[in-house]
């Protein structure tokens, strides 16, 4: 299966996804990165593995809409069969979900429904939870809201910072991704009423 992964910043994740591609048992490639912005260490990542980037900047573009479409462009000329946003911290618009709706994953680190958005680590950290995690969904057209592959446990220590526990859930989520991604590259997969069923 052909893998486009989209990043913002250090693509631990898209790494995961980079080294688990090298054996041709997994059933993927990464055709393609896409990143919001340069001079990230996750386009570095792809350009030591020898894998095609681009990048979008929202401020190069004359509204949400126009960047979508540049995006679902560059993205589109990939021809990928799935498309990974790994830390990528943009929300795709209409273009590119009619495009490539029902098979856009993105991971987010907490337990959904639990804690959505930009700060998921630092929310359940605030919020006192001694259990969080990482999911893995199919994105649809709300807010880390779309139908769930897998998730992951993580516990939360009394002394963590939110650093310490992101990086903890990092560690579970790449493992969930590889895993996952993987398993969908091979086996394809479907959706009924939220359901996610690997098969085709
Ligand atoms: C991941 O935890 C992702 O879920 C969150 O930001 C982090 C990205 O990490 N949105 P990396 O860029 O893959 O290292």
């Amino acid at each position: 299966a052909r893998l486009v992964v989209l990043v913002s910043g250090s693509g631990t994740n898209l790494q995961a996804l980079l080294d688990a591609c090298a054996d041709p048992s997994y059933g993927a490639s990464v055709v393609a990165v896409g990143a919001d912005r340069d001079g990230i260490e996750g386009l570095a990542r792809a350009e030591r593995a020898g894998v095609p980037t681009f990048v979008h900047r929202l401020a190069d573009h004359p509204d949400r809409a126009a960047w979508d479409a540049a995006l679902t462009a560059s993205v589109a000329s990939h021809e990928p069969d799935l498309v990974v946003c790994a830390g990528f911290m943009k929300l795709v618009g209409r273009d590119f979900l009619d495009r490539f709706g029902g098979r856009v994953l993105n991971t987010h680190p907490a337990l959904s429904p639990s804690f959505p958005g930009m700060h998921g680590p630092a929310d359940a950290l605030a919020y006192g939870v001694k259990v969080t995690g990482c999911t893995l969904f199919v994105v649809d057209d709300g807010v880390d809201t779309g139908p769930i592959v897998a998730q992951a446990a993580v516990e939360v220590h009394d002394d963590d910072t939110v650093d310490s526990l992101h990086e903890r859930i990092k560690t579970a989520e790449r493992a969930m991704l590889v895993e996952n991604v993987g398993r969908m590259a091979r086996e394809g997969f479907t959706i009924t009423d939220r359901k996610v069923r690997f098969g085709r």
